[in-house]
């Protein structure tokens, strides 16, 4: 009895000394002490946006995106799943137009029946390609989809046969990469981080992602080219704390962008149902709750270089976004232009309801 107490202990003792390791701090307060400059920012980041463009009535300077993850399409588990999936793909998308969606992986579950074991299925990846197929949301926004360890378990090599998702996805190319939105107004760079493990083990060994010095330096080039853009964001999978890297470590390579967009915990079993953190060098690092079981998505936009996000639920409408005033939880004093907002005329939001026709002008004057 004793020992199995003692067992039971130390069983506690580690898990909560991995949970507050994985889980860091989720705290998104920005403090101030921080020296941080971005290298465009100039002196004195107080005066960072009194130059314009400043937010009006007109709807200018914005655009918008999507992030949906870990969906874990299952040949086993939760039939409405992949129908719910697909009228995501036609209806929402149809309703909020986004310019991109990024869908930060786990696209299948590539479980075995019982849920123990680990193993990819032909039949989820076809289910998975034949809604975007059917849905046609490639001819209507740019898909974005990367891999999550589910994607990659008991791969033996990017060759392998059962890599699936170099066959059925949209993306199809493994690895990090730097992508470039261009608008009439500016650019913005979106850069992937991928930590997937290649060869990939099985359940539960690859719960953890690494990157490697050959792909830190290639973060290293993608870092140094977003500089040219208005603003960036970074995306991947894992959580930074689920991330093994060499020193200095991912989170430095991203320092410039205003934030890291992932997933992979999912809600922690609805222990944790929003996981939005902050980095010590200033980046807001935005786990998104999974698809799976959740249904959740998120709509962010940038408004005149300002990133304002939501955080929603499959089919729960209005879907509301409001960009200006941002929400002031989530300033990034560092590379943001936080002075337009005083200067701004309007009150900005982006609105959809599902039997309203599609609007996004919901701009009202203060
Ligand atoms: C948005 O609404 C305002 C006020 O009703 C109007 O003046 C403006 O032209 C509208 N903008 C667009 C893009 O529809
Ligand atoms: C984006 O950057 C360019 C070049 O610095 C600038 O002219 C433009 O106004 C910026 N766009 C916005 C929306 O601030
Ligand atoms: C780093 O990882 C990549 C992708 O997994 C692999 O192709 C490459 O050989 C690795 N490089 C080193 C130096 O280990
Ligand atoms: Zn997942």
């Amino acid at each position: 009895m004793l020992k199995l107490f003692g067992a039971l202990v130390i069983l506690g003792l580690a898990l909560a000394c991995i949970t507050s390791w994985v889980l860091d701090s989720y705290d998104t307060a920005w403090r101030p002490k921080r020296s941080f400059r971005h290298p465009s920012a100039g002196d004195g980041d107080e005066s960072k946006g009194n130059s314009p463009p400043f937010p009006n009535g007109e709807l200018n300077n914005i655009f918008w995106f999507i992030q949906v993850s870990d969906i874990h399409i299952s040949r086993f588990h939760d039939p409405r799943r992949i129908p719910d999936f697909e009228k995501f793909c036609t209806d929402t998308i149809e309703v909020i137009k986004p310019a991109l969606v990024l869908v930060t992986g786990d696209l299948t579950d590539a479980k075995t029946e019982s849920k123990v074991g680990s193993l990819q299925h032909e039949v989820e990846w076809q289910a998975y390609h034949n809604i975007l197929k059917r849905s046609r949301v490639m001819e209507r926004t740019r898909w974005i989809d990367i891999r999550g360890n589910h994607d990659a378990f008991n791969i033996i090599s990017l060759d392998s046969v059962s890599n699936y998702y170099r066959k059925y996805s949209a993306n199809q190319k493994v690895g990090s990469f730097h992508y470039v939105h261009k608008t009439p107004f500016g650019s913005y760079s979106f850069v992937c981080a991928d930590a997937t493990l290649t060869p990939g083990p099985k359940r539960p060994y690859n719960f953890f992602g690494i990157l490697n010095q050959t792909q830190m330096d290639l973060l290293e080039k993608f870092r140094a080219e977003s500089l040219k853009s208005n603003q960036s964001i970074w995306f991947g999978h894992y959580t930074t704390s689920t991330i093994v890297s060499p020193s200095p470590g991912v989170r430095d390579k991203m320092r410039f962008a205003v934030a890291y967009l992932c997933g992979h915990l999912h809600t922690l079993g609805g222990l944790m149902p929003v996981l939005h953190s902050r980095h010590p060098q200033g980046t807001l690092e935005l786990e998104l709750g999974d698809w799976m079981d959740n249904r959740r998505y998120r709509v962010l936009a940038f408004d005149h270089d300002l990133l304002s996000f939501s955080d929603l639920r499959f089919e729960q409408w209005p879907a509301v976004l409001i960009t200006n005033p941002k929400d002031a939880q989530y300033l990034h004093p560092g590379v943001e232009p936080l002075a337009r907002i005083r200067r701004s005329t309007h009150i900005r939001c982006l609105f959809s309801g599902a039997s309203l026709p599609p609007d996004s002008n919901c701009t009202v004057p203060p």
